[in-house]
């Protein structure tokens, strides 16, 4: 017993031993101040998930990342932006390292749904300003709703790094007003070039 190291906790206390009721009184404390930050956390996923509809994907689709380009949905002339019953569609294919197309025009205060995949490994797709935020998984298509309030310039950036060319992969959301998106060309639409 002698040649144990003093605890210098028990040093400041008299006789060396802290009382029961003082232990049982800190660890409630510390109880109440980690049910606090729990209480904190739990707050803002709900009031985030509510105000700024952020919601973790929940897209569950699978497609052939071998065949996306060669049939189906995801062919060439049937990516980027299309006017569909339900309202604005966009399809995307994120590749390393390029958005196809890399480059979209959407009308603002519209429902807006991006679809997309991936042919090789995963990426990330972002929208600074908005709830997009999503993975892009080979083997599945994800899929994100949102509407845009402010015209302008989004950057897509992929967010999940992806391999050499990561940091060069960008693409282009162009948000235009809501009366002028219909006499866009569908090139005009997808490309973002003005003819
Ligand atoms: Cu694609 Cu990083």
């Amino acid at each position: 017993m002698a040649d144990e190291p003093p605890n210098p906790l028990q040093h400041a206390l008299p006789g060396g031993i802290v009382p029961e009721d003082e232990v049982v009184r800190t660890e409630k404390r510390w109880l109440i101040i980690m049910f606090g930050m729990l209480a904190v956390m739990m707050a803002v996923i709900v009031v985030t998930s509510i105000t700024h509809a952020l919601h973790p994907p929940s897209n569950v689709e699978p497609i052939d990342p071998l065949t996306l380009q060669l049939q189906g949905e995801f062919v060439e002339s049937n990516l980027g932006t299309a006017l569909e019953p339900d309202g604005v569609t966009v399809r995307l294919i994120a590749q390393q390292y390029s958005f196809v197309p890399e480059c979209v025009n959407v009308p603002a205060d519209t429902p807006v749904k991006f679809r997309l995949t991936s042919p090789d490994v995963i990426h990330g797709f972002i929208l600074g300003d908005t709830n997009v935020n999503t993975m892009v998984v080979p083997g599945f298509v994800s899929e994100v709703r949102t509407s845009f309030a402010a015209l302008g310039d989004y950057r897509m950036p992929c967010h999940e790094f992806c391999g050499v060319g990561h940091q060069g992969m960008w693409a282009r959301v162009v948000v235009v007003p809501i009366e002028l998106f219909p006499k866009l060309t569908p090139k005009q639409r997808t490309s973002c070039v003005s003819e």
